[in-house]
């Protein structure tokens, strides 16, 4: 088969899939009547309890009155505001996903000493297997650095001799190995894509033992490899905000989930790949910045609220971009009034918009920011109320910062595998059950028809 018809939806397919949809007949009131938590989460939004972590916090409620009432959301690492951990590191002049991640991993705030020797020991695991690039990253690039991504760290289990062996040191070995390796793997992946796909000169920069892994990504990156303090600095802080959400959210979920099967880290760590690489998780951040393309190609006055609103009107009418009915960047499975991630971010990236003379964008973000939650509330049935998410800064953010499209959810996977690591860690240490929820069957039993008699 060649790639050409590979693909292809052929008249038999579309027939078969016909037969796919009318085989879907599930009542919706059926979810109600046998209580069934779509998406595992109440009407609210709150998820249906399936664990305990000492790992994060995601708060979007507060006690009144004795009664929880939507709240501006806030973040704990480790019981720790993300927003004093972000204060306390732009104070100081290193860089403070390193640290994060030793919180997330051990739970306590590293001294200068612990910091340093697990820089260094991250630093020494930012080495690829000997001809890995070459053999792996280089044969068949895949246009995306997602799928890429996966698939380099399935490929790392043959390279392991104890790959299988789920025991907490080897666990942890590899996944501070792949945390050092995730900004080669996604970048050079994305080189290599560029050159075969584009036809750009191919370049793969060693990583300097030094260099935070936000400076590592701008390095090896850049043709140059140059980088300002003030990208890297913004780069760090995306890391930081993006690294860890408690244990529910999707691709952290299936850690969980894959986890307490017993299997091998690479194969639960490519399974949340697939699952951050989806647009309304992880994906959702270049949908974001399609989204504003499209949004500015088509209106004629980026000022204009009543043309910003019908424009948006049109999206979740599934009249404009993609389609797909959905406002990108707005609204949270758990958050509700804000998400914490997004209001740190957006005094960042209005610094850097003023730097790189890009107010009229920034004043496009901040009137959408403003329209959106209004126009969802008047399309949608909402419970417990829409506001940005972290993406719909961080596609912006990276867009100053000159990164290539294809590697803004490589980026975020970069910074939540410190999160899958601690969460993979946290299920093999104290879970000992495979997870197998239930779902009730709602077809009535039949007869075999003998094939004579269809
Ligand atoms: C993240 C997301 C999937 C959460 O959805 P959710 O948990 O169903 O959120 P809510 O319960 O508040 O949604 C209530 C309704 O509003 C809709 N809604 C919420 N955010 C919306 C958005 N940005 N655009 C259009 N509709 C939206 C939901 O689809 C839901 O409608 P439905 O019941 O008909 O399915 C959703 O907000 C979304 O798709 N956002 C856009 C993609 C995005 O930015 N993802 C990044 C998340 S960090």
């Amino acid at each position: 088969m060649t790639t050409n018809n590979f693909c292809e939806l052929t008249p038999e397919i579309m027939e078969l899939s016909k037969k796919c949809s009318e085989a879907a007949t599930i009542d919706p009131e059926l979810y109600g009547k046998y209580d069934v938590k779509r998406g595992l989460r109440d009407l609210n939004g709150k998820g249906v309890l399936v664990g305990l972590t000492e790992i994060s916090d995601v708060c979007s409620t507060k006690i009144v009155d004795g009664k929880s009432v939507p709240a501006d959301g806030s973040l704990y690492y480790r019981g720790y505001n993300v927003e004093d951990i972000i204060k306390g590191i732009d104070k100081s002049s290193h860089f403070g996903f390193e640290e994060c991640t030793y919180l997330l991993l051990f739970g306590k705030l590293p001294t200068k000493e612990e910091l340093q020797s697990f820089c260094a020991l991250l630093s020494q695991y930012r080495t690829l297997p000997t001809s890995f690039v070459r053999d792996i990253i280089m044969k068949a690039p895949s246009k995306d650095m997602m799928n890429t991504l996966a698939r380099s760290v399935l490929t790392l289990y043959s390279y392991d001799d104890r790959a299988d062996d789920i025991t907490l040191p080897n666990v942890l070995r590899q996944c501070l190995q792949l945390i050092s390796l995730f900004p080669l793997l996604s970048v050079y992946g994305y080189q290599a894509y560029n050159h075969y796909h584009d036809g750009a000169s191919l370049f793969i920069h060693a990583p300097q033992p030094e260099q935070s892994t936000a400076e590592t990504i701008l390095h090896v990156l850049r043709p140059d490899s140059k980088y300002t303090p003030l990208e890297a600095k913004l780069l760090d802080i995306a890391l930081i905000l993006h690294m860890e959400h408690g244990g529910g959210n999707n691709s952290t979920f299936t850690t969980h989930l894959v986890s307490s099967s017993g299997t091998d880290t690479y194969s639960a760590i490519a399974a949340a790949i697939g699952s951050l690489k989806g647009p309304r998780h992880g994906g959702a951040n270049i949908k974001v910045v399609k989204m504003f393309d499209d949004m500015k190609k088509h209106l004629h006055d980026w000022t204009d609220e009543a043309e910003v609103e019908a424009y948006l009107r049109a999206l979740l009418n599934k009249k404009a971009f993609d389609h797909a009915g959905l406002i990108y960047g707005m609204g949270h499975a758990v958050y509700s009034l804000s998400d914490p991630r997004a209001r740190i971010f957006r005094s960042f990236v209005e610094e850097l918009s003023q730097e790189k003379g890009l107010n009229e964008e920034f004043a496009l973000y901040t009137l959408v920011e403003r329209l959106a939650p209004k126009v969802i509330a008047e399309e949608r049935k909402i419970y417990k109320g829409v506001s940005p998410n972290v993406d719909f800064f961080s596609g912006f953010a990276y867009s100053m910062l000159d990164l290539p499209l294809e590697l803004y959810t490589p980026i975020f996977a970069i910074a939540r595998i410190a999160g899958w690591s601690a969460h993979r860690l946290e299920e093999l240490s104290y879970n000992g059950k495979i997870m197998r929820p239930a779902y009730k069957n709602v077809c009535d039993h039949r007869e075999f028809i003998p094939m004579d008699q269809r």
